[in-house]
């Protein structure tokens, strides 16, 4: 794994923003595999910037999100199509045809999770694959104990995660208890993964994921076994190393 140490957030950003307009516009068809949270946003800020100043199109990308919740709507403020919206699609000239996440709001999931695979599957490979960590080693929605052979499924999100990701919500109360995610499987079939990382609260995390040993109990783990992992970390994430 090849490993980029930037000093903050904001050239952390910087550099996942440069790599990925790079590999975009050398790209006939590119395939982005996209994650959500608060890593993401500055990358996805910076991508618009790009495009605004012309630098980049999006018109013949496709995307993949990693995960959406169960139980919330397209329009719902805390779901993850909502948010991709608002962060990137509805500033850019992406066609909204060729954007994929996972849908948590039908009744037939696990019809959803065959159908969102199938549609990755169709693609081939995902091209870039963008992850967050999360502070108990999952990547998308991958819990620890998740199999490392697992495809698009359903889970129960650990109470780490619901307490995480509760600063988004009104309550903890609020927070689904379940969610669709990309399997670990299709992420490792990626050609090329890239994972950001910032701040103290991933420290402990980070250090685990580069020189824990690989086991589902971390899930991140795995990525030691891919041969195109760039992690791009500030120096508060790395202080643990
Ligand atoms: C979100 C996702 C998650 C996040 C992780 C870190 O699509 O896949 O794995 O990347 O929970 O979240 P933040 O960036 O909010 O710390």
């Amino acid at each position: 794994m090849k490993v980029l140490k930037v000093k903050n957030y904001d050239e952390m950003s910087e550099q996942a923003c440069s790599i990925l307009v790079d590999k975009i516009n050398n790209m006939k068809h590119p395939v982005l595999g996209l994650a959500t949270g608060s890593t993401p946003e500055g990358l996805y800020k910076k991508l618009i910037e790009q495009y605004n100043h012309g630098h980049v199109s999006f018109k013949d990308t496709t995307t993949f999100n990693l995960d959406e919740y169960i139980g919330l709507s397209k329009n719902h403020p805390n779901s993850y199509h909502y948010y991709m919206k608002n962060h990137l699609f509805q500033h850019i000239d992406i066609n909204m045809d060729q954007v994929h996440v996972p849908k948590g709001d039908v009744i037939d999931i696990q019809n959803e999770c065959v159908e969102y695979e199938k549609a990755i599957l169709d693609h081939d490979k995902i091209d870039v694959q963008i992850l967050g960590l999360g502070t108990n080693g999952h990547i998308g929605f991958n819990e620890p104990g998740t199999s490392f052979t697992s495809r698009t499924h359903m889970v129960d999100l650990a109470e780490s995660t619901r307490q995480a990701n509760a600063r988004f919500f009104e309550s903890l109360n609020d927070v689904p208890t379940k969610a669709i995610t990309m399997g670990i499987e299709a992420i490792m079939e990626s050609k090329e993964i890239i994972v950001l990382v910032s701040g103290d609260r991933k420290a402990d995390a980070l250090a685990r994921f580069m020189n824990g040993d690989i086991s589902e109990d971390f899930p991140a783990s795995i990525l030691q076994n891919h041969k195109q992992v760039t992690i791009i970390a500030d120096e508060a994430a790395l202080s643990k190393i």
